[in-house]
């Protein structure tokens, strides 16, 4: 089959109600977490992905059972001390920078050393910034050219608690590092810039002895060894992250209304809905309701004649990450110029993101001005895309595969997009919605 999508034609009005798949970050913490339970915890719309996958092979390669099908996952723990360490084990986090950062984390008193490997995109990725702090614990690494995978992590049973400073609003360092701390004895303190807080209120869930202090841009966490996580279960509410390609192309086409049921709007995630609300989109929760700490609502969207140009407060960065390239879209149709600073962590992602969304716009015929960390996204709301656009040769990310579909339906155009394949790593049912969307 081919690994190429061809776009012809902007999508018809729709008015549709939809679900998406589990959230990705909560899926993966949730094997993680599970896996280091006494006992058997179980878990109902799990992402079945890539991603999630390399997850649930990790904790197999570390000993721990697990039964999957479509309804549910199972599994047994073996308790806090449980993973079977083995002389050379290799986990293959393989696409998945969340779990190739936050397994580091967990595997930290392992007394062998233990291989990380990852695909290309993923060997392209910095593990310095989990490296770093980890040694500071006590563990001894070694990476590829001193940053990359694959990578050696040489345990301790003798860890110490440190404190850290997570300055880049990365939720996988901040993890990584509760992790650990949940390893050692001592209280680990780490002051945090502001990014998604799932392992924390996880942590809270299981009644783990953390303390969490939330300052306004920086939090300050506070975690000693728990002495047992009890099994438990969970129903994966469906991703933000997922829905806002949906959220995007219902805001840029006519006439349309989409419901998206049962989605994780926790505060620390939906920097989107606030940037499109700036912009004018019109975009209500509805039925919402708190579930095991986390924020869970139905979101409605209704297409939008005009949209507003934006400054983008910085603030919002971490809280939008993932969802940046289709946010770029939706000021290339705004009414005047939209600006996006303090990026630099795109450039970190799947492929160079904020390269790609310049790549992206360009093609569209936007104009646009970058800097290493900033973008200036000339808007123009009469777009329309009537060329050949060929996107290729960007490493395995599924965002920007996904991203361009969108920009097709959107603008028009004629469009060839490669690596359909990407998108198994997160939202393997993705074309099907979209084929839903256009009956
Ligand atoms: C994630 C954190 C973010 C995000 C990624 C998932 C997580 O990465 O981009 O898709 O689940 O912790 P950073 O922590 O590197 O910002």
């Amino acid at each position: 089959m081919s690994n190429i999508i061809v776009l012809k034609k902007k999508i018809k009005k729709f008015k549709k109600i939809i679900n998406v798949p589990g959230d990705k970050s909560l899926s993966i913490r949730w094997v993680l977490f599970s896996s280091l339970a006494n006992g058997i915890s179980k878990a109902k719309n799990l992402l079945i992905s890539e991603d999630v996958i390399a997850a649930i092979k990790a904790i197999r390669v570390l000993g721990v059972k697990v039964i999957l099908n479509n309804e549910l996952c199972k599994v047994y723990g073996n308790g806090l001390n449980g993973y079977k360490y083995k002389k050379n084990l290799t986990i293959n986090a393989y696409n998945s920078g969340t779990l190739g950062r936050l397994i580091l984390g967990l595997v930290i008193n392992s007394p062998y050393p233990i291989k990380l490997v990852g695909d290309n995109s993923l060997s392209k990725r910095d593990f310095k910034r989990i490296s770093d702090p980890l040694s500071k614990f006590g563990a001894k690494f070694i990476l590829k050219k001193k940053k990359f995978l694959p990578l050696k992590i040489y345990g301790s049973s003798n860890l110490k608690p440190i404190k850290y400073f997570e300055k880049k609003g990365s939720a996988q360092c901040k993890s990584s590092v509760i992790f650990a701390g949940m390893r050692t004895n001592g209280k680990t303190i780490i002051k945090a810039k502001k990014s998604r807080n799932h392992t924390e209120l996880l942590s809270k869930h299981l009644k783990l002895p953390i303390k969490v202090k939330e300052g306004k841009t920086i939090d300050r966490i506070e975690i000693n060894k728990p002495k047992k996580i009890t099994n438990f279960n969970y129903n994966i509410p469906s991703d933000i992250s997922s829905s806002a390609f949906f959220i995007v192309l219902t805001a840029l086409s006519n006439n349309s209304e989409l419901i998206i049921k049962n989605v994780n709007v926790n505060k620390s995630r939906v920097g989107i809905i606030t940037i499109l609300k700036k912009m004018g989109v019109k975009i209500v929760f509805i039925n919402k309701k708190k579930y095991k700490g986390e924020l869970i609502s139905d979101i409605k969207v209704i297409s939008c004649e005009s949209l507003k140009p934006i400054n983008c407060p910085s603030i919002l960065n971490s809280s939008a990450i993932d969802e940046f390239l289709l946010i770029f879209l939706v000021a290339a149709k705004a009414n005047g110029i939209s600006i996006f600073k303090d990026l630099s962590e795109l450039n970190q992602k799947e492929s160079p993101r904020l390269e790609w969304g310049k790549k992206i716009l360009m093609e569209m015929g936007i104009k646009t001005v970058t800097t290493k960390n900033s973008i200036k996204i000339f808007g123009n709301p009469n777009l329309r895309v009537n060329k050949k656009i060929v996107i290729k040769k960007y490493l395995k990310d599924h965002r920007v595969f996904m991203t361009c579909i969108i920009a097709a339906l959107s603008f028009g155009g004629n469009w060839f997009i490669h690596d359909k394949d990407s998108i198994k790593t997160s939202f393997p049912n993705f074309l099907k919605i979209i084929n839903k969307l256009k009956k």
